[in-house]
Parts: structure tokens; C-alpha cells; sequence
């Protein structure tokens, strides 16, 4: 079988390969910030050397996109300089990449869904850092794929979902912003979507199509609505639910903009992969139903 090399394995989407790539034919060597620090060119070396992958994924990322506003050195050699270490790594074992980007490379004021080739306009650090991330894991030259997905949540690790049944627990209401429009993308459908990507990515026959792709679930909400979304589900497994009180985005200062619209155009991974993004809600259902028996386990 061939081996899949994880970089974030405990990262909501490394989780999910973890989880998710045995039944897709692989052995998944999954390496968590505590064995690898993917900013250690040498480091990254020595990882591809001992596991001697079949293909890489990075899951890695510098997350914190209010922190990064005061954290911009390691937020940039996180996201804007170790993918391409790692993808130089890929190119040089001659095996496929796979990287993450966000939808927060743009500026949010397209009225219509961004495209693959639309021009960036990141509103700040976490969007900047990203972006070079993008182009340096491009620059390395190999067989690599860059998804570029939004709003994600998984039964496990830091989320949305999570935050949302926390404060439901706690307060009477919860006023959340309702003009910032998105998608919320499940980890575990950016899982199987590299999974599906991968088999392809692999046949080194110069045709797997590479570089930009956008992938996020459908349909697009604004925070406000995912709240009310999470918070549905949530009722129905009998914890509290308080209303959702919708502000505007400057009713909740941050120290990082958020672009108003994120909203991606998902064609081209649905023409060269085959891959249309379901709908959020089922796996919604499931994360938080999971969320919830942890919580009340915990
Ligand atoms: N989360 C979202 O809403 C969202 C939206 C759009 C795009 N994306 C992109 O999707 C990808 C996956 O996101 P995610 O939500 O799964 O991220 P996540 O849950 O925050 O996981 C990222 C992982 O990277 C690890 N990491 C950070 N710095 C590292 C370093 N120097 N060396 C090794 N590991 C390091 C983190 O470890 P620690 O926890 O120990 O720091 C964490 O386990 C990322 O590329 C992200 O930019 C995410």
C-alpha cells in the first residue's frame, strides 16, 4: 500500500486524514507539531527521508487569524515559508503535494463567487501569510495541488461549531455577525476530497491537473445563519437554545478584517476531479452530535 505523509495530523483536517486514509488505500504516517516543526527545512527532510512517502499533505497552519495581526513572524514563516520547504521536499522525492489555502486570500467585495484566477486582496495577515504560502509551494515546481477552503469544522479540534455550543451553554442570547457571507466546509470532505485527488495527482503521467482549486461546501450562509444552523441541531439533542441576535461586523471590532463575501466558485474542481462539495448540514448533524457527547462526557 502506499504511504501518505500528514504534516498537522492533529489539526482538523489532519485528523480526518488520519482517520479517513486506510479505507482509501493508504498508510497514513501522521506527524503532529510535537514530532515535526515544519518550519525545520532540515527537519522536513529528515521526515521524508524516514517515511519515504508516496505523496505529502500539508495540514499545517497558523490558524489564530485574529493573533496573527501581532504574532506576523511566525504566522509568515508558518504559512508564507514552510509549504514551500515542503513542497520543495515533494518536488525533489518526485511525489505529489497537497496544500491548504483559505477563501481569506481575498478582499470580500466581489459580489459574484471568487475563481481560481481572480486577483487576491487579503485584508490582513492570516489572508497575506496564506497567499505566500500559495505561491511558494507553486514556485517548488512539483505535482501540486492547493485547495483553497473555508470555514472549517470537524467534531474535534478549535471550531465555530464548538464555540457556538460553549456560549449556547452560558448566555441568554448571542449576537453574532450577519454580514460576512461564506460557506462552512466540513474536514472531513476536504479528506475525502484529497483522497480523491491524490490516486490522480500520483499517476505521473504529466496530465493530473494542478496548481488553484477552490473547495467549500455549499449552501453559502452568513455567520449568523451557521449559528442558527449549529444551534438547531443542537435542540434537537436537548441543549440550550438561546436566540441569535444578528450585528453588523462593526458591532464586533476584531483585530483582523474579515472579507464580507467568500463565497467560492467550485467549477474547476468539479470539471478536472470530478468533485462537487456537498452540503455542510449531514456532517453538521454529526459534529454536533459528537461535540456534544464529549462535552457532556467531559
Ligand atoms: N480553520 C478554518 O476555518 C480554515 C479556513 C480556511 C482554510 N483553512 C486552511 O485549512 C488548513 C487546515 O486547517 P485546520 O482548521 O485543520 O487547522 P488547525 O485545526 O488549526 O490545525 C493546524 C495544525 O497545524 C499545527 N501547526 C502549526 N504550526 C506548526 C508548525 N510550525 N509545525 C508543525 N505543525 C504546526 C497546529 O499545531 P498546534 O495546534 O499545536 O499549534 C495544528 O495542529 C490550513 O491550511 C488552514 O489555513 C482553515
Amino acid at each position: 500500500m502506499p504511504t501518505l505523509l500528514v504534516l498537522g495530523a492533529a489539526g482538523q483536517v489532519g485528523r480526518a486524514l488520519v482517520e479517513a486514509g486506510p479505507e482509501h488505500g493508504w498508510i497514513v504516517r501522521g506527524l503532529a507539531r510535537d514530532a515535526i516543526d515544519i518550519c525545520d527545512a532540515n527537519a522536513v527532510k529528515a521526515a521524508v527521508a524516514a517515511t519515504a512517502p508516496d505523496a505529502i499533505v500539508n495540514a499545517t497552519a497558523y490558524t489564530a487569524v485574529d493573533k496573527a495581526e501581532s504574532d506576523a513572524e511566525l504566522a509568515q514563516r508558518v504559512n508564507g515559508e514552510a509549504p514551500g520547504i515542503i513542497a520543495s521536499a515533494a518536488a525533489q522525492a518526485g511525489i505529489p503535494f497537497v496544500h491548504l489555502s483559505t477563501d481569506y486570500v481575498f478582499d470580500g467585495a466581489s459580489r459574484v463567487p471568487y475563481k481560481e484566477a481572480d486577483p487576491v486582496g487579503p485584508l490582513g495577515v492570516y489572508g497575506r501569510t496564506k497567499r505566500a504560502g500559495e505561491i511558494a509551494a507553486y514556485k517548488a515546481g512539483g505535482r501540486c495541488v492547493i485547495l483553497r477552503t473555508s470555514w472549517v469544522f470537524a467534531p474535534w479540534g478549535s471550531n465555530f461549531v464548538r464555540t457556538m455550543l460553549h456560549h449556547a451553554a452560558l448566555k441568554p442570547e448571542l449576537r453574532v455577525v450577519d454580514d460576512q457571507r461564506g460557506a462552512p466546509t466540513p474536514a472531513t470532505d476536504i479528506a475525502a476530497t484529497i483522497l480523491k485527488i491524490l490516486p490522480r495527482l500520483a499517476e505521473d503521467d504529466g496530465k493530473s491537473p494542478t496548481g488553484l482549486f477552490h473547495y467549500q461546501g455549499r449552501p453559502p450562509v452568513t455567520w449568523a445563519a451557521f449559528a442558527d444552523a449549529i444551534l438547531d441541531e443542537a435542540a434537537l439533542l436537548g441543549h440550550p437554545r438561546p436566540p441569535v441576535v444578528r450585528i453588523a461586523t462593526a458591532d464586533w471590532p476584531t483585530p483582523a478584517a474579515r472579507p464580507a463575501s467568500s463565497v467560492l466558485d467550485c467549477a474547476r474542481i468539479s470539471r478536472d476531479y470530478d468533485i462537487t462539495p456537498p452540503d455542510w448540514r449531514p456532517a453538521l448533524a454529526r459534529a454536533v452530535k459528537e461535540l456534544l457527547a464529549g462535552v457532556k462526557a467531559g
